[in-house]
């Protein structure tokens, strides 16, 4: 993916640009994932060099800026086809705001390194850390993140305005403005620890919950659209549907965070009925990926015409996407939303599960497979075919993060049974759970399939930067 742009539109050749970015912090995140996941084996792995403080901070933080890359690049791809502009209103700025994210990020990065440990002043807020788990940037990049949002929401809106105005990108444009606005609730600061964790959910929970789900039903949609060319009424009327539900059931499901916060009690109720709904909007979209699919398919192969599917690979994560999202947020996040059963399961390794295998599964797959999306357009191609490298990296990609949720699952069971319920949940159970051969048995396992993970990274890699070349040669061959 890093040769060959000639084909593409401004906007795609953007989107390129964030997609690169991405795959770089995603190797980045799972490279420190596995250092805190060693760290976890032997507590002296790099002590005083990368502390598990700051490699977890980078871990976490890896991940959120990789998917709001790839969230930008897929919004860039999708633009000129949605909207028929093919050349964004503000190109030249839109570009300059990407270097300078870019390098912002890299800033950012650095200082945690070097700076690991220190006093907490408001100095260190403003150039160093500020503190809030997965947002640690600090404030001067924050507000530096904020401008450049603003420049890129300016493009989004006004090219739409501009052009054609279709139910995806209807949807597309407003929930973005959510998704930024929702960011400047983790901003400011309150002294009190309950007020600030009350806002900062207001970014955590109300991004994947709400907001970015509705952002991966807008972009399945398009992608179903031209990977097995559904009909544009169809995938607009399911989204309209999963986008009501998904809002419906995912605002107030943010009560499932204040529970033990220090909010009031009503929350138990709110919480637990509306993050229970959450999981029906999942199953819809999972049936309609499925359903569409089916479908197509099915009228395709009574026309005689083979299969449908134009990009083998985007089709395997979407369908990896459908069922991921459904497990991880929907089945796993169900398991401990109910405050009777959250009281023995809050933060503990069954929590690190849920959100390996959530965020996986609803976002890193179907942003993966936006970027063989962007492959595609790169070189050109009618059709993008699977290749062994892209069947490797799925498989081993899915099935390491699927192994690392089993096992944190057993080391979180674990843990409520030991260290919550028998041992009564204070600071020596904690010690004593993390001890027993259980926990630590799960703890290598996690890692071992870390490691499988990183493998699958690998091949994915490879496979971007090659199968385009491939596919090239092979439809010129044919032609
Ligand atoms: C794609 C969507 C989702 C993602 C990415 C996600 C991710 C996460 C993450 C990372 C955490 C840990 C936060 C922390 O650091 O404390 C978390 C917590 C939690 N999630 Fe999700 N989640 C998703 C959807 C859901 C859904 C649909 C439910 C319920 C049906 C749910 C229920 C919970 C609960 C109850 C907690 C609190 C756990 C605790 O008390 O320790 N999540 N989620
Ligand atoms: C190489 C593979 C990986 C390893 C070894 C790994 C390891 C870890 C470890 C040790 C933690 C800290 C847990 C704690 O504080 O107790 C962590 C946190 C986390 N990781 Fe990973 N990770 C890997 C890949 C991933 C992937 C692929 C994702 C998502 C796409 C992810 C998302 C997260 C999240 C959301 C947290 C915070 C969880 C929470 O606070 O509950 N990690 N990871
Ligand atoms: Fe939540």
């Amino acid at each position: 993916m890093l040769n060959k742009t000639a084909h593409l539109s401004p906007s795609k050749q953007l989107a390129m640009n964030y997609f690169r970015v991405a795959i770089v912090l995603f190797g980045a995140q799972l490279l420190f994932g596995l250092v805190i996941g060693l760290q976890y084996l032997f507590p002296g792995f790099l002590y005083e060099i990368v502390d598990f403080s700051v490699a977890r901070m980078i871990h976490i933080n890896a991940l959120v800026v990789w998917m709001l890359y790839a969230m930008i690049g897929s919004v860039y791809l999708m633009l000129p086809d949605e909207t028929g502009i093919e050349k964004p209103v503000g190109m030249g700025l839109g570009k300059l705001a990407f270097w300078v994210l870019t390098a912002a990020v890299a800033v950012v990065v650095v200082v945690f390194l070097f700076i690991q440990v220190g006093p907490g002043k408001e100095s260190s807020i403003w150039f160093i850390n500020e503190g809030r788990e997965y947002l640690e940037a600090p404030r001067w990049a924050d507000i530096g993140i904020v401008v450049v949002v603003l420049i890129f929401y300016a493009n989004v809106f006004f090219t739409y305005m501009k052009g054609q105005k279709t139910g995806i990108m209807t949807v597309m444009v407003a929930n973005l403005l959510a998704v930024a606005g929702l960011y400047l609730a983790g901003m400011f600061f309150t002294d009190n620890i309950s007020m600030d964790q009350y806002w900062w959910w207001w970014v955590i929970h109300l991004w994947v919950e709400a907001t970015w789900e509705v952002f991966v039903g807008t972009l399945a949609a398009y992608a179903l659209l031209r990977v097995i060319g559904a009909k544009r009424e169809i995938v607009e009327m399911w989204l309209w549907i999963e986008v009501l539900m998904l809002f419906g059931s995912g605002i107030l499901g943010l009560g499932h965070h204040y529970f033990w916060i220090g909010t009031p009690e009503y929350w138990w109720e709110i919480g637990a009925l509306f993050s229970s709904l959450e999981p029906v909007p999942l199953v819809a979209m999972f049936v309609h990926v499925l359903y569409d699919w089916g479908k197509e398919q099915g009228e395709h192969e009574a026309e005689g015409k083979g299969s449908s599917i134009k990009n083998g690979p985007t089709m395997a994560w979407v369908t990896t996407n459908a069922f991921g999202n459904f497990l991880g947020a929907g089945i796993w996040g169900f398991f401990h939303t109910l405050p009777q059963v959250n009281i023995y399961t809050h933060g503990s390794q069954f929590t690190a599960a849920h959100g390996h295998l959530a965020f996986f599964g609803a976002y890193a797959t179907i942003l993966i497979g936006m970027m063989y999306l962007g492959i595609q357009d790169s070189y050109g191609l009618k059709r993008l075919k699977a290749t062994f490298k892209s069947k490797m990296a799925i498989f081993l990609i899915t099935f390491g993060v699927l192994g690392m949720a089993v096992a944190l699952t057993i080391a979180g069971y674990e843990q409520v049974l030991v260290e919550r319920a028998e041992l009564g949940a204070g600071w020596q159970a904690f010690f004593t759970a993390q001890n027993l051969p259980w926990y630590i048995q799960a703890q290598v396992w996690r890692e071992i399939m870390g490691v499988v993970t990183f493998v699958g990274f690998v091949y994915l890699v490879w496979d971007l930067l090659t199968i385009g070349k491939v596919e090239a040669a092979a439809e010129a061959e044919e032609a």
